[in-house]
């Protein structure tokens, strides 16, 4: 711990420190906030460390002075989180903590040179607005300048609100090995490119990712794209999920907004390879919306609207619910808020490899509720069936 302790007093004293986040509570602590963020600002002429804590329904802030704010820092390492990211002027350190406590710090060269000490700026993304960066140059969200298109704007927040879900993913991911990435669904792969971008340009991770798609004319794109760009372990495949074949293990599955049932078959994969993290945004449930029935819920089906939205609730829970049974921690958040789309929640799972009985039986009440047969039990297959006979 003496390394954490000496590397936030030099970044905080020497005022090196650009942005810091801090995130994964360990396990066994008493649950407050679930994030930590740091940045300078200027008060009155006087630098602060400005504390922005995310609490699940709320977020609170402090300035703090240099003592406190490594005082805090420190401690939190030291008791509450398992990973810290530094941005810091001379290099970007990632602070990763084992479950006995032991720290690991990854130092890389500085993605961040910019200091911004304004008390209220804008929201500090992950990929930030005015630095030129040519994947988003390229995508049509951003100018050569770095300046964000406004028409894109959504879509620069939805990138960078991801980054934030993927940046919680690494600490569950063994970095000390090349990782294996594949996006099904992928479409004009923004996400995918996103994705890559902060994991291999970024945090200079050795990762290999691979996007999926069904249509020909955009994995070409995206090819091509990725060769312009030379993101040598960025490949883009066209095929169907189902019938997705060649790799032995990948570590994350993604897939955002892959149509139906097309969410199954990804989540069906994820567990055949015992992937450490999935992440799913569902889209256009169809499955349930004509086999779902309880003479109790006559009040919510009569209404086709009501019955839609409940439909996709009652798939994404039973998918959620299969994900738990298969082993895997798993937490429904929402992707995006809801002005942007409808289509905003994320099934994250991370590999605990434990069975949940609970889970279990959960799962078999709750179908003998709704009298149904998800499609998702057939897409896993025997592993998933023999459990919930
Ligand atoms: C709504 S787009 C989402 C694109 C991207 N993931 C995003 O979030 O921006 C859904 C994509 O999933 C692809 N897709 C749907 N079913 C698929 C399947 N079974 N196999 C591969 N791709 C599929 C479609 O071709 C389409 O490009």
């Amino acid at each position: 711990m003496e390394q954490i302790l000496k590397l936030l007093e030099t970044t905080i004293k020497e005022e090196k420190l650009i942005y810091a986040v801090f995130s994964n509570i360990r396990k066994g602590v008493d649950k407050e906030f679930k994030k930590l963020k740091i940045k300078p600002v200027l008060i009155k002429n006087e630098r602060k460390w400005h504390f922005e804590y995310e609490y699940d329904t709320k977020v609170t802030h402090e300035n703090l002075s240099d003592v406190e704010a490594i005082d805090i820092a420190y401690g939190l390492c030291a008791t509450y989180f398992k990973q810290a990211m530094i941005y810091a002027l001379d290099a970007d350190y990632q602070i990763l903590l084992s479950k006995k406590g032991i720290p690991k710090i990854l130092k890389k060269a500085p993605s961040r040179n910019t200091f911004d000490l304004s008390h209220n700026r804008k929201k500090n993304y992950i990929i930030e607005e005015n630095v030129p960066n040519p994947f988003l140059h390229a995508l049509g969200v951003m100018n050569e300048k770095g300046q964000v298109n406004k028409k894109r704007y959504d879509k620069f927040r939805q990138l960078n609100r991801y980054l934030e879900i993927i940046s919680d993913c690494v600490p569950h991911l063994d970095t000390t090995k090349k990782i294996q990435v594949v996006d099904f669904g992928c479409g004009k792969a923004y996400l995918t490119f996103a994705m890559y971008y902060y994991l291999v340009e970024m945090l200079h991770l050795d990762a290999d990712i691979i996007g999926l798609d069904l249509k020909t004319d955009v994995i070409e794109y995206c090819n091509d794209l990725a060769n312009k760009l030379k993101y040598k372990n960025l490949h883009f495949v066209q095929g169907d999920i189902k019938s997705f074949a060649g790799l032995n293990h990948v570590d994350m599955v993604v897939s955002l907004h892959a149509c139906d049932t097309a969410t199954d078959e990804s989540l069906a994969k994820a567990i055949e390879w015992d992937a450490d993290v999935i992440l799913a945004v569902p889209c256009c449930q169809h499955e349930l919306f004509k086999k779902m029935h309880n003479p109790i819920m006559a009040s919510m089906e009569k209404h086709g609207l009501i019955k839609e939205r409940l439909s996709s609730l009652i798939t994404d829970s039973i998918r959620a619910n299969v994900l738990e049974i298969m082993g895997y921690n798993t937490q429904v958040l929402e992707f995006i808020d809801m002005e942007h789309t409808p289509k905003n929640i994320l099934i994250r799972g991370y590999k605990t490899g434990q069975i949940n009985e609970s889970a279990i039986k959960e799962y078999k009440e709750f179908k003998h509720f709704w009298h149904v047969q998800p499609y998702i039990e057939q897409a896993v297959g025997k592993t998933l069936q023999e459990r919930i006979k």
